[in-house]
């Protein structure tokens, strides 16, 4: 049986998803932090004769050994994985640096997304075709702040979430360079404006924006709908998508050597946290 597991997968798109490989008859793990929100996913599926492969694991994905934590667990649970989405995020307008000493949308938005990449790629390695989809910028969201990855100067509010999208760009790019000898397929996804939760603290003057964007955005099924032929056939081993349509990862933000860079980087990174 095929298993999906999916970060951010107790709300908005990542929910949705969650529910689209369930009634696939998948096996779906989803990582969240709030406990309401993963029961009724459990529940949910236990009311569509589905309770038997869905699970729920809560984790604050902000801190790497909480990752560690979830890739042991996955890694017991599972002997492959064939789908992992990375969604999970959280808005803050004001800068936060996580226990771990990281800003926390680097934290959540770009080292959870590398570590689960990176720790799980033998579990995806034993699918007969996986696929990673990780909600990057496509190449839309840099430039990246390479003298302040942490982004300690002119925190840029909803910008870092967007910083953090174009990292990712950088890890899918560098993930399939990687793993070339693998059939990992990485898509990077774009889903324009999506009426979600939009997990996360906003001042006032954001807290009103997001709101306009919870009334025009468009529905997850949407979203959803546009993302999924690409995970059931990838046209390449990197693929960057914008609301269903394919870019091109030729361009100046899929750069090998820039992704490279950030792999040593996020080495040096976690090799300094104490263990
Ligand atoms: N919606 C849009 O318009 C839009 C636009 C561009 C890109 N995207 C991207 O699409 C992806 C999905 O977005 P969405 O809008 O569907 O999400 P969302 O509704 O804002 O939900 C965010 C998810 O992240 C989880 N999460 C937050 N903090 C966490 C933490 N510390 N540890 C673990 N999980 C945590 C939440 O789970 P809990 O509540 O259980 O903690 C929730 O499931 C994200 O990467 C987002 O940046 C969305």
């Amino acid at each position: 049986m095929a298993t999906a597991v999916i970060t951010g997968g107790t709300d908005g798109i990542g929910r949705a998803l969650a529910d689209t490989y369930l009634d696939r008859g998948h096996e779906v793990l989803i990582v969240g932090t709030s406990e309401g929100k993963g029961r009724a996913f459990v529940e949910s599926a236990g009311r569509r004769g589905a309770g038997d492969r869905a699970r729920f694991l809560q984790a604050d994905l902000s801190l790497v050994a909480e990752n560690r934590r979830v890739i042991d667990r996955i890694a017991e649970q599972y002997r492959a994985v064939d789908v992992l989405v990375l969604g999970a995020r959280y808005h803050r307008s004001t800068r936060a640096e996580t226990p771990d000493g990281f800003e926390s949308n680097f934290a959540l938005y770009y080292l959870s997304r590398y570590l689960l990449s990176h720790g799980l790629v033998g579990l995806l390695g034993r699918a007969e075709r996986a696929t990673v989809l990780n909600f990057g910028g496509s190449g839309l969201t840099g430039p990246v702040r390479w003298n302040d990855l942490q982004l300690r100067r002119n925190y840029p509010g909803t910008g870092a979430l967007g910083h953090g999208a174009a990292l990712c760009d950088l890890l899918g790019v560098h993930f399939t360079r990687a793993y070339a000898d693998t059939p990992v397929h990485y898509v990077l996804n774009h889903p324009g404006v999506v009426s979600t939760s939009f997990a996360g603290e906003y001042d006032a003057f954001t807290a009103a924006h997001v709101d306009g964007l919870r009334t025009s955005g468009k529905p997850v099924s949407l979203a959803v709908a546009q993302i999924l032929p690409y995970l059931d056939a990838p046209p390449a081993r990197l693929t960057a998508v914008l609301e269903g349509r394919q870019l091109p990862t030729d361009t100046p933000a899929f750069d090998p050597a820039a992704a490279e860079r950030l792999h040593t980087i996020t080495e040096k990174l976690l090799a300094d946290l104490p263990r």
